[in-house]
């Protein structure tokens, strides 16, 4: 070997070390892998391309320009997941607590250049103590210029956060402008402030966990859109997300040969649905009988649990579905339903990924909480979010669609390409009990005082029933294209997402519409 290529080999070995063996081992008994380690896991064997190897910091201040680190704290590069092309980036707790300095976010800034360039996903790996204490005001510089470049690649190229270790103070914003966010369950945690501030200020105890763990963020702040048990789990979870996104903005989602027919019948969404109308049961059930090979991938599960967003494919192409859940709060749109299913339909809409959406809604949840936390302007994030999309929109009312929740749910008149309901579908202004007691008044109050009330009630609830509550008034008015057999779902949509294939609508020429934020 060359005198050149032993130095050269050198440095690679000291880069490859990180922080040390001592630290290493630190990392790896608090249960976390090393960030190459990481790399190594997340990507096709043997694909990953190393950039910025040798970069170091510039700080001379606090003894620094005496420890440095190549690297400095993060490992930059791109390779392959499932023979597609990813950026990286995988901060290295090891050196400085994977902390950033401006040039650690240099090496993270070039690496996004790159792909907005070349149209492939960014995956940034995180865990950091944060902006580097030693370099002030240049790491906050570096942080900056990481959210611009997150906000410019935003609806280019599809952006995943897989959060691995610690993450807090404005760090956090990265994650939370990139598509999803990833957390490992015991391992991670992302807050703004951390509980000793918290206590400081508004003398609130709270752990770390409680306030910003992986569960924390996956049911309460909504924050965390998927959630591991620990970072294989996730490494693999991040793999399988991958299948169904396209690179970027203007390549397709991959297809996946269809080995499931095409026109197979849907034999379980009759048993599934219950014979009355205000009887829970599981959507997911409708959806994975639906989609090929009932693979469904989730997201968001654990948050607003009343409505149901993820991936699935139909006919071998990527769809988004959204689906009203009657097993949770009867399927009603929240505060929370609406901004988990806004933010799923504009993900789609940015990608040209095709919008599924099965509703089964009684209406937007009453009460003052609801009212006066702004229900109103986060129901019209979704209304909006469905009215701006242009993807092919296909809709299936499974059984209700009362009040406004019919016309958010991708209506016809929102400008849904294909609306579908099945035969037992009610379609009206809210359901049969509170209609007879606006419409009925009058006669409601006589049989109460004659004691005939439940006679007279049921007697009511039925005529609106057969009047009302039924599919036939929106498809005679064209509302519903066709109401089919809950069998014929499947086929039917692939029919249609067939048709739509070469959809075209452009919205108004516009700096950008003003969403309800
Ligand atoms: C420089 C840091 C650092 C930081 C950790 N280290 N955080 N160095 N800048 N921000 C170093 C430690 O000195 C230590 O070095 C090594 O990383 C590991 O840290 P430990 O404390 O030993 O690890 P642990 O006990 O696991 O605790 C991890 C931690 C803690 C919770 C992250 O280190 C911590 O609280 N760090 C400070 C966090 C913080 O306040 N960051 C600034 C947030 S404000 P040695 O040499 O001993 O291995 C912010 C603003 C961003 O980030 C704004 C963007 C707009």
């Amino acid at each position: 070997m060359s005198e050149a290529s032993k130095v050269l080999k050198e440095r690679e070995r000291l880069a490859e070390l990180g922080g040390g063996a001592e630290r290493i081992q630190k990392q790896h008994q608090a249960g976390k892998l090393t960030a190459r380690e990481r790399v190594d896991l997340l990507l096709d064997a043997g694909s990953f391309v190393e950039m910025d190897k040798f970069v170091t910091h510039r700080c001379t201040d606090f003894g620094m320009e005496s420890q440095k680190f190549l690297g400095d704290g993060v490992i930059t590069g791109f390779g392959t997941i499932h023979g597609r092309k990813v950026c990286i980036f995988s901060q290295d707790f090891t050196v400085f607590g994977g902390s950033l300095s401006s040039a650690h976010a240099s090496k993270i800034c070039k690496v996004m250049d790159l792909a907005l360039k070349t149209g492939v996903p960014v995956i940034g790996l995180n865990d950091s103590g944060g902006a580097r204490i030693q370099e002030g005001v240049e790491s906050l510089g570096g942080y900056a210029e990481i959210f611009w470049r997150n906000t410019q690649a935003s609806g280019v190229i599809p952006q995943i956060s897989l959060i691995m270790g610690p993450c807090a103070g404005g760090a956090v914003y990265s994650p939370a402008i990139t598509d999803f966010v990833a957390m490992v369950q015991d391992t991670s945690y992302m807050f703004v402030t951390g509980p000793d501030v918290i206590k400081t200020v508004t003398h609130e105890e709270v752990t770390k966990e409680d306030l910003g763990g992986a569960d924390t963020h996956a049911e309460k702040s909504g924050v965390a859109n998927l959630v591991y048990p620990d970072e294989r789990a996730m490494f693999e979870g991040a793999r399988r997300l991958m299948e169904f996104l396209p690179s970027n903005n203007l390549d397709p989602a991959p297809r996946k040969r269809v080995t499931d027919p095409v026109d197979r019948p849907c034999a379980r969404i009759s048993e599934l649905l219950p014979d009355v109308s205000t009887k829970p049961y599981d959507i997911r059930g409708v959806i994975e009988d639906v989609v090929d090979d009932g693979d469904f991938l989730e997201v968001h599960a654990a948050y607003s649990p009343n409505i149901v967003v993820g991936f699935a494919r139909l006919g071998g192409q990527t769809v988004g579905l959204v689906g009203n859940q009657p097993a949770h709060l009867a399927g009603c749109l929240d505060i929370n339903a609406s901004v988990k299913g806004a933010r799923f339909v504009r993900y789609c809409d940015a990608f040209n990924i095709p919008l599924v959406t099965f509703v089964d809604v009684p209406g937007f949840l009453p009460g003052t909480a609801q009212e006066y936390g702004g229900i109103i302007r986060h129901g019209a994030k979704l209304l909006y979010a469905y009215a701006e999309a242009t993807v092919p929109k296909l809709t299936v009312i499974t059984r209700k669609a009362y009040g406004g929740a019919y016309d958010v749910m991708a209506s016809k008149h929102i400008r849904a390409d294909v609306n579908l309901a099945y035969p037992n579908a009610e379609i009206a202004v809210m359901g049969p009990d509170g209609a007879i007691n606006i419409l009925y008044r009058k006669e409601i109050a006589e049989a109460t005082s004659s004691g005939k009330l439940d006679a007279a009630r049921a007697k009511l609830v039925a005529e609106y029933k057969e009047k009302f509550a039924n599919p036939y008034k929106a498809a005679e008015l064209g509302y519903i294209d066709e109401v089919i057999d809950p069998v014929h779902t499947r086929a039917r949509l692939i029919q249609a997402l067939s048709l739509l294939e070469g959809k075209r609508e452009k919205a108004p020429s516009r700096k950008h519409g003003n969403i309800p934020l």
